[in-house]
Formats: C-alpha cells, sequence, structure tokens
C-alpha cells in the first residue's frame, strides 16, 4: 500500500467511527417522546415462572389464589368503598417503601410468587436494557407497585382484593371483558341503576381524571408521587396510575370515557406492560449491587422523605 492508499484508507476509518458517534449522540439528547428500545436489549421470555403463558388465567397453578382474590374484588369495590386518599400514614423515603414490601407476594397475579422487592427490581432493570438512557423510566418501573405498601399494618393492612389485581372503573357498569366478570354480580352495584348503565355517572369523553377507579396500590402511589411533589414526567405518573386498567390498555373497554391526552398517555402504559408482566422471573436480582444506581435516581426525583 503506498502513502496515498493508506491516507485514503486512514479517512475512510475516521468517517465511520464520526457516523457511528454521532447516531449514539442522537440517542442520549432523544426527547421523551422519541425514546426507541435498544435493538438487543430485554427479550420476551415465552413462559412465566411456573413455565405456563403469561395471564393464564385458566392454567395457573395460582388459579384458586387468584381467582379467589378477583371474587372478593368484585363483590367488594362499589362507588361507596372507603377510600384511603389521606397521606398520613407514615413519613418514610422511596427506597424504605421498598424495603416494606419486601416480605409481600401479591396473591392476584398468575405469573409469580417472588417477593415483590424483586418484581419491582427485575421490571426497572429490563426497562434499563432497553432505554439505558431514559432514567425517569428506570425509576418508573422502581416505584410502580410501591403503593403495595398498603399490605402492611401500618396503612391498616389491608385485604389483597383491595390493593392488588386489575382495575376498573366504578360508577358505571362493569365492562363484560374484565376477567371473572361473573363475580360482580354480587356487588352491589350491580343492581344500582345509577351505576350499572354503560356511561354511569360519567359522559362520553370525560377524561380519565374525572373517573373513579377502584380501589388499590395504582391510585395510591400515584398520589404519594403526585402530593410529594416528584419531579418526574407526568406520562410516569398516569403510567403508575393505569398500570392495572387492562380492561382497557390490554382489552380496549371503557375507551368512550377517554380524551385525547389520555389517548397519548396510555402509549406509556402499553410500552411499560411488556416489562411490568415479562420480566418476572425466578431469576433474583442482587439487591445490593444495583441499588447505589437507583438511590442517585431516588435523590435526583424525590424529596428525601414522603407523606404516605
Ligand atoms: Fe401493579
Ligand atoms: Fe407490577
Amino acid at each position: 500500500m503506498d502513502a496515498k492508499t493508506s491516507i485514503r484508507v486512514i479517512i475512510i476509518r475516521m468517517l465511520i467511527i464520526f457516523l457511528f458517534l454521532s447516531s449514539s449522540y442522537t440517542m442520549v439528547v432523544a426527547k421523551p417522546n422519541d425514546v426507541v428500545p435498544r435493538a438487543n436489549g430485554f427479550a420476551v421470555p415465552k413462559s412465566n415462572a411456573f413455565g405456563q403463558s403469561f395471564r393464564d388465567y385458566e392454567a395457573s397453578v395460582r388459579l384458586s389464589i387468584v381467582e379467589n382474590t378477583y371474587r372478593l374484588n368484585h363483590i367488594n369495590q362499589t362507588y361507596d368503598f372507603l377510600k384511603y386518599a389521606k397521606l398520613n400514614k407514615a413519613e418514610m423515603s422511596i427506597w424504605e417503601a421498598i424495603e416494606l414490601l419486601d416480605s409481600f407476594v401479591d396473591e392476584s397475579d398468575p405469573d409469580l410468587d417472588e417477593p415483590q422487592i424483586q418484581h419491582l427490581l427485575q421490571s426497572a432493570e429490563a426497562i434499563r436494557k432497553d432505554y439505558p438512557n431514559e432514567d425517569w423510566l428506570h425509576l418508573t418501573a422502581l416505584i410502580h407497585d410501591l403503593g403495595k405498601v398498603l399490605f402492611h399494618s401500618k396503612f391498616g393492612s389491608l385485604p389483597q382484593w383491595a390493593v392488588v389485581g386489575d382495575t376498573q372503573p366504578v360508577g358505571c357498569a362493569f365492562d363484560e371483558l374484565i376477567v371473572y366478570h361473573k363475580y360482580f354480580k354480587e356487588n352491589p352495584d350491580y343492581n344500582n341503576p345509577a351505576y350499572n348503565t354503560k356511561l354511569g355517572i360519567y359522559s362520553e369523553g370525560c377524561g380519565l381524571e374525572n373517573v373513579l377507579m377502584s380501589w388499590g396500590h395504582d391510585d395510591y402511589m400515584y398520589l404519594v408521587a403526585k402530593a410529594n411533589g416528584t419531579a418526574l414526567p407526568s406520562a410516569t405518573l398516569f403510567t403508575i396510575r393505569y398500570h392495572s386498567f387492562y380492561p382497557l390498555h390490554k382489552k380496549g373497554a371503557y375507551q368512550y370515557l377517554m380524551n385525547e391526552e389520555d389517548r397519548e398517555n396510555m402509549k406509556w402504559v402499553q410500552k411499560f406492560n411488556k416489562y411490568d408482566l415479562y420480566s418476572k422471573s425466578s431469576v433474583r436480582i442482587d439487591v445490593e449491587k444495583v441499588k447505589p444506581y437507583y438511590e442517585s435516581l431516588i435523590k435526583k426525583y424525590f424529596p428525601e422523605k414522603l407523606r404516605w
């Protein structure tokens, strides 16, 4: 190779490196609305921790526990069911709440019976693989189920049916697409003409913000994050609030209650769902190893102590 050819080869190599670096840079500065998952990121497994399909309510080995939780949920979640909206139960940091959840298993979940701290870290680590630069998404995943502290004695030791499971609107008819719909027949609202029509007390397109949902960990954590002035974006708050609203985000029920803003935000809930559902695994994450990273995010987006 003569000197001229060598120079040409060096210039071409430098050009290739420049092009590669500039494409990576575009990812770093992308706005929340444009973010795309990394190509070789989180791989969706074919089966859940028990070797079965995800959310298969007929085949789940946890069937009787799951069905009973839904039976009680559908009978007791009424328009008048007491709401725990006051944040006067405790003062603690986000990480203290995570540790409080360590001993709880979600009995509405057909896919996992690992302690909740593992579910939080597994979903956060999975979304981090696909969106390495979007730290707000990592934290969204980490805190999305923190409302499950409602199980704890400090928070009234609420029963499983009042904390977990899919959520649905109250104040209007229970859509037939809701899992275990048959149990609503024993719910007092089922025969109440004020609440058992398609729109009930609502109007077409009124917006989800004006719709009362069945009570559980979703609404509670949304309240906690909002009232404590989190710096996380509105996409996080919406995702936390509606991540269990499977009748809508998976099956398309109740779309007539949404407004334009809800339709936009729902895209985030659907993106997030993949990591909430498919990251569940019996392979545990080493808590101490990842804790410093998540503590730095908590510091960035939350006050040190929060009202719960
Ligand atoms: Fe959840
Ligand atoms: Fe979850």
